[in-house]
């Protein structure tokens, strides 16, 4: 089981090194780490199981994070009605995703971002595309996979494919105004 233990944060170098593509066929060591934080992922979404192990609620965590340098990535976003009512969720085990297109109309969470890896809360606009096409191999149903994500998904898609550069949310933040207006972007509250 995966704990914050296990996780790196921004202090450590490692965090800013580029992650290589993982070779053909999937090594099944691999394939069970990538298993172990989509779980890793549902558990911090967990009440009960989150208190118990003292774990911090996250949407999505990357290879680098456990200080596995490549490309691979796990996802669970649970979606909401507006009344609060649970409807599904999207999940993911990635290994080698990739963006082949995205729009050039630009989406930002309102709230801001945040990562496993960086402890303190950092404010600002993070400007991602609205819509990103993904394709990669998932795991989880051991298929190739064209995601087509919009909104609050595809926020997260783009800030974990960034941990494979090296790249932290923060990085995209306007310096001198944290919440400068961002073009024609939509908001994502
Ligand atoms: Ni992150």
């Amino acid at each position: 089981m995966i704990l914050m233990k296990d996780i790196i944060d921004d202090k450590n170098p490692l965090i800013r090194e580029k992650s290589a593509t993982v070779e053909i066929p999937i090594s099944q060591d691999l394939k069970d780490k990538l298993i172990e934080m989509h779980e890793f992922l549902i558990n911090s979404q967990d009440e009960e199981i989150s208190e118990k192990y003292d774990l911090r609620p996250a949407v999505g965590i990357a290879g680098v994070q456990l200080g596995i340098l490549k490309r691979i990535c796990a996802i669970h976003v649970e979606n909401y009605d507006k009344d609060g009512n649970y409807i599904n969720a999207d999940d993911y085990a990635l290994v080698n995703p990739k963006i082949v297109s995205h729009t050039e109309k630009k989406s930002y969470l309102k709230a801001g971002e945040g990562c496993l890896s960086v402890n303190n809360d950092v404010e600002g606009y993070v400007p991602r595309y609205a819509k990103v096409t993904v394709k990669g191999y998932d795991v989880l149903t051991e298929k190739d996979v064209t995601i087509v994500a919009r909104g609050f998904l595809a926020i997260c898609l783009q800030h974990e494919l960034d941990h494979f550069e090296g790249t932290l949310f923060y990085d995209h933040i306007n310096k001198e105004y944290p919440k400068a207006p961002i073009k024609d972007a939509i908001v994502i509250e």
